[in-house]
């Protein structure tokens, strides 16, 4: 059975004191997941090793940070690698966000070189793909996000691409207010597993976990993830809030 994940992506909010209030609300709020469900938390970089600590004990609750470089250390001042991540028992990694992909230049060049780091670091990558509504209203979005999977990740061997998670972020939902709707979002799920399946094997498509993201809310939740491709979702705003967030954790089932 795949794994269905509700993670958080908190992006640059939270002071250090609000993350402590909002790591400790979540820690003291009961789940019951299943086996193969799982909460990534994504918290800012200062606030990693703390977030490990709160919600250490809590099973099935993994942190995560939002980004690596594409170099394993050395001389890039205000960087860091998925090497650190790894060594601090951080176990997953946000690569290619839309954001980091427009304010930061990343291309898919540097993507797949930060999953291979991530990868060879064992740490899980959480690869981001996505259009824009330009591209959308062209009708050009599964041509779009199949070459951003095939260029991020199809140098990938089997197995290593095995350990990594698709968020599917179309970048018109993000923040916005405006969600995919369930049918929407499950159409390119199906396209991105097709994909996967005639790339590697329809058995690693069919374990494959692909999340989508773009204003997920507490009472949109369960629509989203009950479609049969969509797999939990990755979660901004809606994450800031516990009881938001709760609510969508609990919509994993
Ligand atoms: P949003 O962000 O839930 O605030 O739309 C999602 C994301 O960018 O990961």
């Amino acid at each position: 059975m795949r794994k269905q994940i509700a993670a958080a992506n908190w992006k640059m909010n939270c002071s250090l004191q609000d993350a402590e209030k909002l790591l400790t609300a979540l820690s003291q709020k009961q789940f019951s997941l299943k086996e193969n469900e799982q909460v990534v938390i994504a918290v800012p970089f200062p606030y990693l090793l703390m977030a490990k600590q709160l919600l250490n004990g809590k099973p099935s609750f993994f942190i995560s940070a939002q980004n690596c470089h594409q170099k394993d250390s050395g001389a890039y001042t205000g960087e860091v690698s998925a090497a650190m991540l790894a060594s601090c028992g951080i176990t997953h990694v946000i690569i290619g966000h839309s954001e980091r992909r427009q304010y930061f230049n990343e291309t898919s060049d540097i993507l797949a070189q930060k999953t291979d780091l991530a990868l060879q670091h064992g740490l899980t990558p959480i690869f981001c793909c996505g259009e824009d509504l330009a591209v959308r209203e062209h009708n050009e979005q599964n041509h779009f996000v199949e070459s951003q999977i095939r260029d991020g990740l199809f140098h990938l061997n089997t197995e290593a691409f095995s350990r990594v998670l698709i968020a599917y972020e179309p970048i018109w939902a993000i923040g916005t207010g405006k969600t995919a709707t369930a049918a929407q979002a499950q159409e390119m799920h199906a396209h991105i597993r097709k994909i996967v399946g005639d790339k590697y094997g329809n058995e690693v498509a069919d374990h494959t976990t692909i999340l989508y993201g773009g204003s997920v809310k507490g009472d949109n939740a369960n629509e989203l993830f009950s479609q049969p491709d969509v797999d939990g979702g990755l979660v901004g705003g809606a994450s800031l809030k516990a009881d938001e967030f709760e609510k969508i954790i609990h919509s994993l089932s």
